[in-house]
């Protein structure tokens, strides 16, 4: 098996940023309540552009970064909850934006793990052979999806990308992975695509709109036991320690449920990287837009142990333990 390495990440948020004095414009809600219960002070939100145009962003940010050329890659994996379209795969979308004509696209469904799973799917694509550079997105508009008028989901939201490509190296970057799901707990977060509406269909035939739904106790619940589970079964069996790692980026939910996590990691805040004020929950990208915030604003060193942890819709969640190489 190969050894796998990020060699190089990018982002992109769009320009309009929304604070929270804004949204208590359009529903009833306050400064106070939206800090106070998530964090969030502001988030980006699309005035137009859509997933792929956010994702092909991030991604060019990325190769310039590590200075790739897109023909090299020959493979795109894309988390997205909120893609442009049902077919063709926002994966393919971006290939055609960015000229990776060399390269195999498909786009991975886990909500707000989705990092994770790309990430975990990717490297192990590198680590058989099968892949010699592979680009992993996480990208939302996830502004398009939701009821604007149910304050209890719309203030916690933003739009988003971020990327990170990965190769084949000498040293191993990518240490350890794990993931889970939990189809059981399906309607926790929830989106419905299309009802099933042909002529074949007896009785009311309505399209339901697509808006995100959520069980904000049941996942506060859910997420702040799984954040500290999934950072120790990372661990387990290998040889470090909560103590080796530098730090937690966590999939930028809520401050309370990192702040549980953390309480029952027996770890300070410190450890953990946080841009939830800045960009609120922007799901799939929450990850890697992290990621590139901390490598712009010089955070990681070569050597450092960090792990990433998700939880999300379906439900899905996961962690995987990286050593920066860069
Ligand atoms: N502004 C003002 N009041 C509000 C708002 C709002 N935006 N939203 C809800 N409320 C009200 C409710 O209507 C309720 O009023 P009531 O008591 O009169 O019925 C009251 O505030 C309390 O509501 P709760 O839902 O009990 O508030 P809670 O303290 O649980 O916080 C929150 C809600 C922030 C959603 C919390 O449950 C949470 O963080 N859950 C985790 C969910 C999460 O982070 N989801 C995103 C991750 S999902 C993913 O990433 C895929």
């Amino acid at each position: 098996m190969n050894n796998v390495k990020i060699v190089a990440t990018g982002s992109y948020a769009p320009e309009r940023s929304v604070k929270n004095s804004e949204l208590s414009l359009i529903v009833d809600t306050s400064d106070e309540w939206i800090s106070s219960r998530s964090g969030i002070k502001e988030r980006r939100i699309s005035t137009g552009e859509n997933t792929s145009e956010l994702a092909t962003k991030a991604a060019l940010k990325a190769l310039k970064n590590g200075n790739i050329d897109p023909l090299d890659i020959d493979l795109i994996v894309l988390a997205t909850t909120s893609p442009d379209t049902f077919t063709p795969s926002t994966a393919c979308l971006v290939q055609a934006a960015i000229g990776a004509e060399n390269a195999t696209c498909f786009d991975v469904s886990a909500a707000c793990s989705g990092f994770i799973f790309a990430l975990n799917t990717a490297s192990k694509f590198v680590m058989t052979g099968s892949s010699k550079t592979a680009l992993v997105i996480g990208a939302e508009v996830l502004s398009k999806i939701l009821n604007w008028e149910d304050r209890s989901t719309c203030v916690l939201f933003g739009d988003g990308a971020g990327a990170a490509i990965i190769q084949k190296s000498e040293e191993n970057g990518i240490i350890s992975c794990y993931t889970g799901s939990d189809g059981t707990k399906a309607k926790a977060i929830y989106c419905p695509a299309t009802g099933v509406v042909n002529p074949y269909v007896e009785g009311k035939k309505e399209r339901v709109n697509s808006f995100v739904s959520m069980q904000g106790k049941e996942v506060f619940k859910f997420a702040a036991k799984i954040i500290p589970k999934s950072v120790e079964e990372v661990l387990k069996d290998t040889k470090y320690t909560i103590e080796d790692i530098k730090y937690i980026v966590p999939h930028q939910a809520n401050i309370r449920i990192i702040e549980a996590a953390a309480k029952r990691l027996e770890i300070g805040m410190d450890k953990f990287f946080i841009n939830l004020d800045k960009y609120g929950n922007t799901s799939a990208a929450t990850i890697p837009l992290a990621l590139d915030e901390m490598v712009k604003d010089g955070l990681l060193e070569k050597g450092d142990k960090i792990i990433i942890v998700g939880f999300g819709g379906g439900l899905t969640y996961g962690a995987i333990l990286i050593e920066w190489l860069i």
